[in-house]
């Protein structure tokens, strides 16, 4: 999500005006001021009832991650009493515009637009070690990416409708799934503007969660979404779907084929149609290992609208979480690589390098 907003304050003998073309909420911890909650382009009156005096006038234009600015600038007109940005949380994380711009042309389109109409914009992301590594094994809490490289990560969420992860990953980390940008929904956005809808690819119901999970805690928190869980089980647990009723999340029962080795095999194109029919234009996939290798199977490649991923500098060794496809062999039986990029792109990104790029059909 890219907001632009603007603001105006403006000093008068007895009110200060705001103006506020951004979505941010605004709101005062002075309780001798009275302000109601503002939204896009409504010009605000606040009437103080003891004195203060403002600069006669400030004009301030910027992105939504600017916001912090705002605050910083309403701190120095009336210090410690305006706080225009008390709605964003402490953990809510910053990326500047300058770092947006290398990654416009690998997002989905900013007007919702999307080649592909019966699916979603697909954006497969990660960070990986230097051996391919995305964990030193599941649920092995695995710092990899620098803190830039994380913030983009958020932007990125923000960017997306869906984010979608492998049961191993959900029941490994118990993570948030949500988007701490500044400006987003819960982050000093409205509502949950901004905020991606999390998808946990679960065949078997086997993901134990409970109110205690972190993504039904930032649910109740107006930080986050209710997930959807895709699964074979025509019946899921009655508790389970009541739970997840109870936040507005649901299951997604689907056929779901299971090979002889009891690995469960997902037609990631019928998923993805399906999660079009419900509303998802764009779906960023994030993870773990086994989910990514699956999507990088030949036949799912074309799926894949864009391919951002995160490598930093470190080998975590042997027994990782690992991204190594299948092995390909062409008519001959000859061992082939399984995918390749093209349209490769790489940027510097702190101590992280970032490649974007697509699949090479
Ligand atoms: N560095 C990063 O960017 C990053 C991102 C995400 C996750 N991770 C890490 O990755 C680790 C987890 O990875 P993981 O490989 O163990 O788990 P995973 O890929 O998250 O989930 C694996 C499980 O999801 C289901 N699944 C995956 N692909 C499927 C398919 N094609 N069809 C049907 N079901 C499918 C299977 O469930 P069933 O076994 O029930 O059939 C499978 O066991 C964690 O440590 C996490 O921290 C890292």
């Amino acid at each position: 999500m890219h907001l632009s907003w603007a603001f105006a304050l403006q000093d008068a003998p007895n009110q200060t005006q705001m103006m506020l073309r951004s979505r941010a909420t605004i709101s005062l911890r002075d309780p001798a001021i009275s302000v109601p909650r503002c939204s896009l382009g409504r010009r605000l009156m606040l009437t103080p009832t003891s004195r203060f005096s403002l600069p006669s006038f400030a004009f301030c234009t910027g992105e939504a991650s600017d916001i912090s600015k705002l605050a910083l600038y309403a701190e120095k007109c009336r210090p410690g009493r305006l706080n225009m940005a008390s709605s964003i949380p402490k953990d809510a994380i910053e990326f500047p515009d300058s770092d947006r711009e290398f990654l416009e042309p690998h997002l989905p389109p900013i007007d919702g637009s999307n080649p592909t109409p019966d699916s979603p914009f697909v954006t497969l992301t990660f960070a990986t070690s230097l051996d391919s590594s995305l964990a030193l094994s599941p649920g092995a809490p695995t710092a990899i990416s620098g803190p830039q490289s994380k913030a983009m990560t958020h932007y990125l969420r923000s960017r997306h409708d869906g984010i979608l992860i492998g049961v191993g990953t959900a029941v490994a980390d118990d993570p948030s799934l949500n988007c701490r940008l500044v400006g987003v929904g819960g982050y000093g956005g409205e509502g949950l503007d901004g905020q991606p809808r999390p998808i946990v690819v679960d065949p078997t119901a086997r993901w134990n969660f409970t109110s205690n999970s972190k993504l039904f805690k930032l649910c109740r928190e107006g930080k986050g979404r209710p997930p959807w869980v895709v699964t074979a089980v025509k019946e899921p647990p009655a508790e389970k779907v009541a739970l997840l009723k109870e936040y507005g999340g649901k299951y997604v029962v689907m056929d779901i084929a299971t090979l002889d080795v009891g690995e469960h095999r997902l037609n990631w194109h019928g998923l993805l149609v399906a999660l079009k029919a419900n509303g998802l234009n764009s779906v960023m996939i994030e993870g773990g290992g086994q989910v990514i290798n699956s999507l990088l199977e030949p036949r799912y490649l074309q799926e894949i609208s864009s391919i951002i991923v995160t490598i930093a500098p470190t080998w975590l060794g042997k027994g990782g979480v690992v991204v190594s496809p299948a092995r390909r062999h062409d008519d001959t039986g000859k061992a082939i690589p399984a995918a390749r990029l093209s349209g490769v792109k790489w940027y510097p990104f702190g101590e992280d390098v970032v490649l974007c790029a697509k699949v090479k059909l």
